[in-house]
């Protein structure tokens, strides 16, 4: 709906441009005009006009020549759009551009179904806003920054075959605001198909240390690592004087809660082959009923659900749980090459 005044390019008439502000220059013109409007001849305080607002509105822009000549803001309410901000600058004062500017805004706000314009007007602006067929809403006269107002509202002539609906055609709505009639860049789009790009979730993959206190006293610690399907446990460790007291199995369910907290389905860890019996009795379970590694320092690799009601994950191929020294991951903590963990 950009409009632009097409004659008065064959003519010696200054050619006049209404838009939405769509770029950060323009919304800088906006600013500027208000501030040189409001500020500068009507002594409004800063942070009067500048309210809070403007991030939440629409804003036009009107210019004469690609000079930029007047500004509103329009901000949407359920039920109604609130035109504010309504300025034009004083060289291009007389020039009956107020009107014009008026009626695009309250096109704009009805070819986006809205039924209603609002405003509040200074008091000397009531009999123009009357002759543009604003009513008073009420009798109320108030005042802010200095000014008295009165609050008036207009009926939008919504075409109901024509508004936006959910039922919309959905890339119209994805249009740009001021320009629902014509194609917009996302209809360009759609020629490249939907590849559906997107990065993979991953979880935070720094180590987590489990500390269990007894009293003040730190008594036992755990690691977790975390990779992309499972959480290991490792370095668990209780000081000799504490063991016995269920503190290695305490850890390793806080490990387990917080495994489940993280969505994470199984926990994996590397054991002693004398340790196995400890681990096999708090639910875990060899990833291989033999372990194929010997020698005195051979580990065993066991397994547990995060979540005991549900089956461990299918493990089909044991030997694709390849974990690789601290060197050998990523940025992210992902092992490189192709193990799949
Ligand atoms: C209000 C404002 C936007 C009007 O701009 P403008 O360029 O003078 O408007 P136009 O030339 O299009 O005039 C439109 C009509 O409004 C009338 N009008 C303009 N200013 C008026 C005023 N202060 N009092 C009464 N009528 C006024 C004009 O006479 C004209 O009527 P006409 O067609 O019968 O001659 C401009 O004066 C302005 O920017 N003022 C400072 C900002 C402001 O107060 N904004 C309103 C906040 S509610």
């Amino acid at each position: 709906m950009m409009t632009e005044d097409k004659t008065a390019t064959m003519s010696n008439r200054p050619v006049v441009t209404i838009k939405l502000a769509t770029t950060s220059d323009e919304l800088l013109q906006c600013y500027m005009l208000r501030a040189a409007v409001f500020m500068g001849e009507q002594h409004c305080p800063y942070w009067e006009e500048f309210d809070g607002n403007d991030y939440t509105a629409s804003h036009l822009m009107l210019y004469v020549d690609g000079e930029p000549a007047a500004s509103m803001r329009v901000r949407w309410f359920a039920s109604f759009a609130k035109l504010e901000r309504a300025i034009i600058l004083k060289r291009y004062r007389s020039f009956g551009l107020f009107i014009p500017f008026v009626d695009w805004a309250r096109e704009f706000c009805r070819k986006k179904g809205y039924s209603k314009a609002y405003l509040h007007a200074q008091h000397r602006l009531w009999p123009i806003f009357e002759r543009m067929g604003f009513r008073k809403v009420d009798d109320r006269v108030f005042h802010f920054s200095d000014h008295e107002y009165g609050a008036f509202v207009c009926d939008l002539d919504v075409d109901e075959k024509t508004m936006p609906t959910v039922f919309t055609d959905p890339m119209v709505l994805n249009r740009p605001e001021d320009r629902l009639e014509m194609p917009g860049i996302l209809e360009d789009s759609m020629e490249r198909g939907a590849s559906n790009p997107h990065a993979e979730w991953t979880e935070r993959r720094a180590a987590t240390h489990i500390i269990a206190y007894v009293g003040d006293e730190p008594a036992g610690t755990l690691r977790v690592r975390w990779f992309q399907s499972f959480a290991m446990p490792e370095r668990l460790a209780v000081i000799q004087r504490f063991r016995g007291h269920n503190i290695g199995q305490l850890l390793l369910e806080r490990a387990r809660k917080l495994a489940e907290s993280r969505g994470c389905n199984m926990l994996y860890a590397q054991v002693l082959p004398a340790d196995v019996k400890y681990w096999e009795k708090q639910g875990w379970r060899r990833l291989v009923a033999e372990d194929a590694s010997s020698g005195d320092k051979r580990i065993v690799a066991v397994v547990r659900a995060v979540d005991p009601s549900k089956p461990l994950p299918e493990v089909e191929a044991p030997e694709s749980v390849v974990l690789r020294r601290e060197g050998q991951l990523d940025a992210t903590g992902l092992p490189l090459g192709t193990a799949s963990n």
